[in-house]
């Protein structure tokens, strides 16, 4: 009905895009609909024109201990409507008010909305013509509520397209919380209202602190689908719509009764959340399978978090793995994907469900040996290096060690368990921040500093979009994967390697520099970093032509490179090409 409505106005649908983001390296997951359309929403044309209408199926992680409660969700599928440079405020907000209200269409109660708007700061007024709009739609004035920039500006990150949003909130309840007159849409913890739609006025950008104006003013709205269906249809929680009800069902179908405690409900919303984000993370067009790290590490997480979840409440692991079918039932006709990974997403869920079931069963042999020790010497507690071993080197989770000791009267040290845990992460998060190269032989590193000289003249050929996906230096080549799509011409291979040479000719002195990320941001720096690392990293510095974060170590001088040559460009996968690259041995003088 959605897609139809905004149909009717001109849009054209666009596909749901992949929910592993193309060209951003700052993110793991898609996490709003605008994500793949960023370009566009920068000046760049889109080719279905300049009113765009979609459904997309988004990942957010950062709430993922909250899943359990009735509204947090991992997964989600966001309706979205989009102008680019076409139509603005006033018929982006007077089309939501028609859509969630017209008899035709949602047919919501209008006394039921509720609606915040922009407040205003140093740089960008406050939002009077949506609100004039809104009052003119008929919404009262008491029931429009300015807020400032933590509540009613959006971007997807710290960098980039943004702009003030008016956000539509539905009232549960109709009346006032314990707070009163504070009782306010976005800003009152209580559960009276909820957010079902934002329409963001992007327009603005934001680069190194500076807010500058787009080329174009765009509109970016997104309703999560969820939330829209569960307020429709006055249910208590996200967790009781139709789809997420047949995929609970599905899940306990092999118990003869199910607790009607709040545990219990709890625990089946991880479960059904959980199985339904692993299964599109699996199945999608980027397949993402479990491992140790990045997007495989989240999948790990949410699977092996499933396993425990099952087992108490009795359901057999493998059979929530089975139930991903039904998952793929629900959801394959619309996102065809899934039918196609139907059989890699099974067995993918039910191998990490083995090896975590394998590894509990190892974790627990140890822990118990660990607790007839004690028992020897007359100890009450297990150390927080014992702990953190049996979490580090066998996945064992803490809170299970925990739960093991209490039933045999032990204690825990999770203080000491959390001080190295603490330890670990600053030092892998270092260590990707500034991820070095392995091999320093003296030609591993004359490779790896021609893959600077690569990665900065590929974006000056190609542009911003291109973003390292690997790399893998030998002492005889580098490889060097990137985001772009489709092959390189001839043309640009030899602009690449004319832009790579020339700074070898040059003879350039290579800069080492120690900053803080966004001070190393702000300059420009490209490459893999952990955002949420806060100790200083070392960038690379080519002058006038490449900056990178980079552990190094890099030549002193580009002049030490000799002749670069491409040997062969190829895809990678989708939307990631490959380079091999050779350097000829320097004649010795
Ligand atoms: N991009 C906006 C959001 O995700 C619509 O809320």
């Amino acid at each position: 009905m959605y897609l139809a409505f905004f149909v009717d106005r001109g849009h054209t649908v666009i596909p749901s895009a992949s929910l592993v983001p193309q060209d951003d390296p700052t993110v793991l997951f898609t996490t709003a609909g605008m994500h793949p359309l960023t370009p566009y929403l920068k000046g760049q044309k889109h080719p279905s024109g300049t009113r765009l209408v979609d459904y997309q199926k988004c990942v957010r992680t950062t709430d993922i201990d909250e899943v359990g409660d009735p509204s947090h969700l991992t997964f989600f599928e966001m309706l979205g409507n989009w102008s680019l440079g076409d139509y603005y405020k006033r018929e982006s907000i007077t089309w939501s008010y028609e859509f969630l209200t017209s008899p035709d269409y949602l047919a919501i109660p209008p006394e039921r909305l509720w609606i915040t708007v922009f407040s205003g700061n140093d740089v960008v007024p406050r939002d009077d013509e949506s609100e004039v709009v809104w009052l003119e739609l008929g919404i009262p004035a008491e029931r429009i509520v300015a807020l400032g920039e933590e509540h009613n500006w959006w971007s997807a990150g710290s960098e980039g397209a943004c702009g003030p949003d008016t956000e539509i909130f539905m009232d549960r309840t109709g009346r006032p919380c314990v707070q009163g007159s504070a009782c306010l849409p976005g800003v009152c913890e209580c559960d009276r209202f909820f957010e079902i739609w934002n329409n963001v006025f992007m327009s603005y950008e934001r680069r190194g602190g500076e807010i500058t104006d787009l080329p174009n003013r765009n509109v970016d709205t997104g309703m999560g689908l969820e939330r829209t269906v569960a307020m429709l249809n006055d249910l208590p929680s996200v967790y009781d719509i139709p789809t997420l009800v047949q995929i609970r069902d599905a899940i306990t179908e092999p118990l003869s009764t199910v607790g009607a405690d709040e545990a219990t409900a709890r625990a089946l919303r991880i479960l059904v959340d959980h199985l339904r984000a692993s299964v599109f993370i699996i199945g999608d067009p980027t397949s993402t399978v479990p491992s140790n790290q990045g997007r495989g590490y989240v999948v790990r997480r949410l699977i092996r978090r499933s396993v425990r979840v099952a087992q108490g409440l009795g359901i057999d692991p493998f059979h929530w793995a089975d139930s991903s079918l039904r998952v793929v039932d629900l959801y394959g006709s619309t996102y065809p994907e899934l039918e196609r990974h139907r059989t890699h997403i099974h067995e993918e869920l039910r191998s990490e469900c083995e090896r975590f079931l394998t590894t509990l069963h190892r974790g627990m042999r140890k822990l118990e040996q660990e607790i007839e020790r004690l028992r020897a010497v007359g100890g009450g507690v297990i150390c927080g290096e014992v702990a953190f071993h049996l979490y580090d080197t066998d996945g064992f989770p803490i809170d299970l060690t925990v739960e093991v000791a209490r039933e045999a009267d032990l204690e825990v040290d999770v203080e000491d368990f959390e001080m190295h845990f603490a330890q670990h992460r600053e030092k892998s998060r270092g260590q990707r921040a500034a991820g070095g190269l392995a091999d320093d032989s003296e030609e591993a590193i004359r490779y790896h500093t021609a893959t600077h000289l690569l990665h900065a003249a590929l974006r000056q050929v190609l542009g911003d979009h291109v973003v390292q996906k690997g790399s893998n230096i030998t002492r005889e080549r580098l490889r060097f994967d990137f985001s772009h799509h489709g092959a390189m011409t001839p043309e640009e291979l030899a602009k690449v390697t004319e832009l790579v040479q020339g700074q070898i000719d040059q003879r350039i002195d290579v800069e080492r520099e120690v900053m803080t990320i966004p001070q190393a941001r702000d300059a420009g720096a490209i490459g893999l970093f952990d955002e949420k690392y806060e100790g200083d990293v070392s960038v690379y510095r080519i002058p006038g032509f490449s900056l990178e974060f980079c552990g190094g170590p890099h030549v002193n001088n580009t002049g030490d490179l000799g002749r670069f040559r491409i040997v062969k460009e190829q895809s990678a996968g989708a939307g990631v090409r490959r380079i091999r690259a050779e350097l000829e041995p320097i004649e010795s003088d």
